[in-house]
C-alpha cells in the first residue's frame, strides 16, 4: 500500500469506526451461556417481534417460493408482483411504493438522498434509536425535542427546533419505546408546516388505530415506512417498503445497484398479503393479550404499564430499572432496559409475548417486586 493510501484509509478508518452505531444485544445464545441456562429456555422478549404467526403456517409458504423461485437468476418480476399486492393493502397506486431490505434500510436511504452535511434532522425524544444512529452517521445535524409527559408531541417545542436548514422531520407512530400513536392532526399540522421531508414511521401501523398513508395523495413532501418485520413476522427477512407521491417514491426506489432486495424476501411478502388472515388472526391475537398483560403489569405492586397501540408494552418500576432487567435476565427472560424517560425514573419495554412467555415475566416481575 503506498504511504499516501495508508494515511487516507488511515483517516478514513479513524473516522468510520469512530461512528457511533446501534449495538446489537446479546444473542441467546450468549445470554444462556452467561447464565447458565439452556438456550431453549430463553424467553427473548426484547426486540418486538411477533411470534404469533405459527410457524407451521409460515414454513409451508416458504415452501412454496422454494418451488416457484428460480434462485440460479437475478429476479425478474418478483418485485412487481409484490408491489401489486402492496398497493391492494395500502390503498395507493403501486408507483407510489418504493421496496427495500428492512424499513431501517429505506430510513437510511432517505437521510442518504434528501439530506446533507449543514443540514439538520428533527425529531422528539424519546423515540427510536435507529434514527439517530443514520442522521449521525452521515453527518447530519441531530435535534431532539422532548415528548410530554402524556407521550404527546409538544408542538411548540418541535416548532421552535425547525431551523432553514432543518429539512427532514421523523414522526415514529406508534412511537418506540412509549408505545402510544401520536394525535393524528398534530401529525397533519407538522407535515403541512414542516419546509422539508416529514419521515413518519409506521413500522407497528398494524396494531395501531390510523395509518397516515391516504395523506401522500395530499403531501408531496410526506414519506410512510412500513415494514414487514412486525405484524407479518419476516424480521428474519428483511424486508421494508416506503410510501410516498410517485415522484419521492419513484427517486427513493432508484438504486444505482440493479437487484436489491433478494427473490425470497420480496416472494415471502407476497405470499403473506395473499394470505393475510394470517396477520389479521395474528394481530387480533396479540392485541387481546396485550390488554390482559398491561392489567396484570398494572396489578403488580410497584410497576405502572402504559397503554399501547403497538406490539409491545412500557412500564415503570419503582425498583431500579437496572436491578428488575438483571433479575428477569438472570432467569431468561430478555426485556429492554431503557432508564430514565422524560419524569419515569426506571422504564422497561417488554414485546408482547405469547401467553405463556409473558405469564413467566410476570410471574418474575411479581416475585421481585412483591419482596
Ligand atoms: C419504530 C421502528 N421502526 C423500524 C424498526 C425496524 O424495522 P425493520 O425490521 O423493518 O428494519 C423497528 C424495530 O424495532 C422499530 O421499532
Amino acid at each position: 500500500m503506498s504511504t499516501d493510501c495508508k494515511k487516507w484509509l488511515g483517516k478514513k478508518l479513524e473516522r468510520l469506526q469512530g461512528s457511533e452505531i446501534y449495538n446489537a444485544e446479546k444473542t441467546n445464545a450468549e445470554i444462556a451461556q452467561q447464565y447458565g441456562l439452556k438456550v431453549s429456555d430463553i424467553v427473548k422478549l426484547n426486540y418486538n417481534e411477533n411470534l404469533y404467526s405459527p410457524r407451521e403456517k409460515v414454513v409451508p409458504l416458504l415452501k412454496e417460493v422454494a418451488e416457484e423461485c428460480d434462485f440460479r437468476i437475478y429476479p425478474q418480476n418478483e418485485e412487481a408482483r409484490l408491489k401489486e399486492k402492496i398497493s391492494e393493502y395500502m390503498q395507493v397506486p403501486a408507483e407510489c411504493i418504493a421496496m427495500g431490505n428492512s424499513s431501517d434500510e429505506v430510513m437510511e436511504r432517505v437521510i442518504r438522498i434528501f439530506l446533507e452535511k449543514g443540514e439538520a434532522a428533527v425529531t422528539f425524544a424519546p423515540t427510536f434509536s435507529v434514527f439517530k444512529y443514520c442522521v449521525k452517521y452521515h453527518g447530519v445535524e441531530y435535534v431532539q425535542v422532548p415528548l410530554l409527559d402524556d407521550f404527546g408531541i409538544d408542538m411548540a417545542g418541535m416548532r421552535k427546533a425547525f431551523t432553514p436548514n432543518t429539512r427532514l422531520l421523523y414522526l415514529c407512530s406508534p412511537n418506540n419505546p412509549t408505545a402510544g400513536q401520536l394525535r393524528s392532526r398534530e401529525v397533519e399540522a407538522l407535515i403541512e408546516e414542516f419546509s422539508g421531508i416529514v419521515l413518519v414511521d409506521e413500522a407497528y401501523g398494524e396494531y395501531a388505530d390510523y395509518s397516515v398513508v391516504p395523506l401522500i395523495k395530499k403531501y408531496e413532501n410526506l414519506i410512510v415506512l412500513r415494514t414487514f418485520s412486525k405484524a407479518f413476522s419476516l424480521a428474519g427477512l428483511r424486508l421494508g417498503y416506503a410510501v410516498a407521491c410517485p415522484v419521492l417514491a419513484k427517486v427513493l426506489d432508484k438504486s444505482p445497484a440493479p437487484y436489491p432486495v433478494n427473490v425470497v424476501s420480496l416472494s415471502m411478502g407476497r405470499k403473506m398479503l395473499e394470505n393475510i388472515g394470517l396477520m389479521r388472526e395474528s394481530v387480533g391475537a396479540l392485541k387481546a393479550e396485550r390488554g390482559k398483560l398491561i392489567n396484570a403489569l398494572n396489578e403488580i405492586k410497584g410497576i405502572g404499564a402504559f397503554d399501547s397501540k403497538a406490539n409491545f408494552v412500557l412500564f415503570n418500576t419503582t425498583k431500579p430499572y437496572a436491578e428488575v432487567y438483571e433479575v428477569a435476565l438472570s432467569q431468561g427472560l430478555v426485556i429492554k432496559k431503557l432508564g430514565k424517560l422524560l419524569k419515569y425514573e426506571n422504564c422497561l419495554r417488554t414485546t408482547v409475548g405469547l401467553p405463556e412467555m409473558n405469564a413467566k415475566l410476570l410471574k418474575a416481575l411479581c416475585e421481585y417486586m412483591g419482596d
